[in-house]
């Protein structure tokens, strides 16, 4: 089992071009299912995760090789409908395979992508808007069985949460749908933009991505294109947290300022000096940090959840308390026992954690129990005195595109070790 080893303590000084977004990549290479022809990705991460899709669109019968950050993926020719349960597995959002792999095939059977690292992760919102759009959808001994057997058809669909992954799983059976479908109340991530980008580039007509209300005039068939993946704002915010904790500064390209607003404004509020170019952001902790309060985590454009652990570890160690309430997913805070173990002072009943700064952490053995929630680890060990080992480091590669290498290069001390 691998683990990062962290020399804490050196102040963060450099910059760093910000990878591949995972959270769009994921989407997009679903997306390649529909094209019937050959899509190129460039600024592809190396993830685990995209991986992982690639294995999935392998076994539904593309032609798929990845290298030098660009995946190209030919769906010209399907031979197989189904995902096994240990391709479901392996990646739990794998669900936004479904609403591509109706849209192309007609039918498709997976098992539930099950409870996970956050909590339970209910596909309901996914499952009740297929059906309205003509979906059948059988369960048997866990595994899902949906067929169209009068086709897609496009529907009005009021979303009772703004879910990432059902507004793309709509969007992707939308696409080939007979009609229009409008989406009400859909999640307005910037990753939901670029799905909308992508698929227009692939022949599909859509308007409104990236805002709350999606309109999908579904078309026949699509078409092969080469695209773009937009930077990780998560990954952005990951060593934004990093230069935070160790009072350093920091330069970030191929990055998207108005992607990461809300972390701005936190970390601003924190002490931090930002200014932002047209792709870049430059940002310096001379101040001392300050604890903030409070920071919610809600949907684009609030606070994102998946920044929500980075940046506590951040503020174990401003002056002052700081309060975070996680609104998004139940189980969010398993990464707060770990933060404790190297010294900080974090409470959390239900949604609230109460983070009272500390002077300073230590280096500890800590276990990464989530792809963000680790990250938060690496975060606190690089501002951290002495030495971390975090073990279960394959979460956190599921995100991020070699994080010792990224680390080090803007001064912290970090390297992969497979003993024991
Ligand atoms: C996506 C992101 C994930 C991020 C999350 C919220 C990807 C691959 N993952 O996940 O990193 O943390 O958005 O920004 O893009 N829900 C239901 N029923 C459903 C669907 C969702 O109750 O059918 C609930 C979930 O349990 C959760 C909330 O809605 O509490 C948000 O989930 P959702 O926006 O769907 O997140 P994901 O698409 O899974």
């Amino acid at each position: 089992m691998q683990r990062l080893i962290i020399n804490g303590g050196s102040r963060v000084c450099g910059e760093i071009k910000v990878q591949g977004a995972k959270n769009s990549a994921l989407p997009l290479l679903a997306g390649c299912l529909l094209a019937g022809g050959e899509v190129r990705l460039t600024n592809c991460p190396e993830l685990s995760d995209v991986y992982a899709a690639l294995r999935i669109l392998s076994r539904f019968g593309c032609r798929c090789s990845f290298k030098n950050n660009t995946a190209e993926v030919n769906s010209a020719e399907l031979t197989e409908y189904s995902v096994p349960e240990e391709l479901m597995r392996e990646m739990r959002s794998s669900i936004v395979f479904l609403g591509a792999a109706l849209g192309r095939m007609g039918q498709c059977r997976l098992s539930f992508p099950g409870g996970c690292e956050l909590g339970p992760r209910p596909i309901d919102l996914h499952l009740s808007a297929l059906k309205q759009m003509g979906v059948k959808i059988t369960e048997e001994h866990g595994e899902l069985c949906c067929t169209c057997p009068k086709g897609l058809r496009g529907a009005k669909i009021n979303l009772s949460f703004p879910s990432v992954g059902a507004t793309e799983n709509i969007m992707l059976a939308a696409a080939v749908a007979k009609g229009e479908t409008v989406i009400y109340n859909a999640a307005r991530e910037p990753e939901i933009a670029e799905l909308a980008k992508f698929l227009e580039r692939c022949g599909a007509r859509v308007s409104g991505g990236g805002c709350s209300t999606v309109r999908i005039n579904g078309v026949e068939k699509l078409h092969g294109c080469e695209f773009e993946v937009m930077p990780d704002r998560i990954a952005a915010a990951t060593y934004m947290a990093a230069a935070a904790a160790t009072r350093g500064e920091l330069g970030l390209t191929s990055v998207r300022c108005a992607d990461v607003q809300s972390v701005l404004n936190v970390f601003e509020h924190a002490g931090a000096d930002i200014f932002c170019g047209k792709d870049s952001i430059f940002m310096s902790f001379a101040k001392p940090l300050r604890g903030v309060k409070t920071v919610r985590t809600m949907p684009y454009p609030g606070f994102p959840t998946d920044a929500q652990a980075v940046v506590m570890a951040a503020l174990a160690t401003a002056e002052g308390t700081s309060v975070m309430v996680e609104n998004i997913f139940e189980s969010r805070y398993r990464h707060v026992d770990e933060l404790v173990r190297m010294g900080a002072d974090i409470k959390t009943e239900g949604k609230v954690a109460i983070i009272e700064g500390v002077q300073s952490l230590y280096g500890a053995r800590v276990r990464a129990c989530d792809l963000r929630g680790g990250a938060a680890l690496a975060v606190a060990a690089v501002g951290a005195k002495g030495r971390t080992v975090i073990e279960n480091v394959k979460y956190i590669d599921r995100g991020y595109e070699n994080i010792e290498k990224a680390l080090n290069s803007i001064g912290a001390d970090v390297y992969r070790s497979n003993d024991s």
